[in-house]
């Protein structure tokens, strides 16, 4: 007979390893996996497979990455993102992360947007920004971030950053999966084709004003 406690405990670890395993990227089951151009990958319900090269045909290029040294394009919100993911940095897959770098200008920002699949920790390393995140209860967490502070953002939670400085400011940040998603909110609401009545009545605006947020999260111009 086990105690209550006991069972309780074995119970809790039980839960937790659930957690753990389901929340996560799979554990590679070889040192690395460098996806072969030449074999077409393999969608399952869940993910995408990218069948590895012989081990042998690997090269140091294929660990390194020399796309972040500077910022990429800014958009119209002054920001400007490069990502490192398997597709452009072919180490990084099966490994259960990725990695970003973000530049925003004076006053930009980088909208609500969650990342469905990875908690994502920000490193200021220069300028001054004001992030935060919101939990479900609808509470916000939120600061202003000096160079070389890091912030943490936990996974599917909706985030956001604007430089309040008065210089450029870069971050880097790192996902604990190789493919983290994004949904960004005004485009997830005002530019994906919801029926206009419901976005009407959700939101309180008239037929002219969702028109007009329409226009402006128009897919075509990503935000
Ligand atoms: C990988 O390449 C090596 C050297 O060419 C070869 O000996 C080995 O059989 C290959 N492995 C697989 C799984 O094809
Ligand atoms: C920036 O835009 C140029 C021209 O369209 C393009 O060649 C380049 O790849 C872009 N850079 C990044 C980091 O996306």
């Amino acid at each position: 007979m086990y105690s209550r406690k006991t069972l309780w405990l074995f119970l809790a670890i039980l839960s937790l390893k659930v957690t753990i395993t389901l929340a996560s990227d799979p554990d590679p089951v070889q040192d690395f996996c460098i996806p072969n151009p030449t074999f077409a990958s393999i969608k399952t319900p869940h993910h995408t497979i990218l069948p590895c090269k012989n081990s042998t045909e690997a090269t140091t290029d294929d660990f390194v990455f020399s796309g972040m040294k500077a910022a990429g394009n800014f958009s119209d919100i002054g920001l400007a993102v490069v990502s490192a993911t398997p597709t452009n940095f072919p180490g990084l897959n099966t490994l259960g992360m990725s990695f970003t770098r973000a530049d925003i200008e004076v006053g930009g920002i980088n909208s609500p947007h969650f990342h469905p699949r990875a908690t994502e920790l920000v490193h200021v390393v220069q300028g001054k920004v004001y992030a935060g995140f919101v939990d479900s209860s609808n509470r916000v967490f939120d600061r202003m971030l000096e160079r070389g502070e890091v912030m943490v953002f936990p996974r599917g939670l909706m985030h956001f950053l604007m430089n309040v400085g008065d210089e450029p400011a870069t971050l880097f940040g790192s996902f604990n999966s190789q493919n983290p998603g994004m949904q960004k909110i005004p485009s997830a609401v005002f530019g994906s084709g919801i029926d206009e009545e419901l976005l009407q009545k959700a939101f309180g605006l008239s037929s002219k004003q969702i028109g007009t947020m329409r226009r402006k999260f128009d897919p075509k111009q990503a935000r």
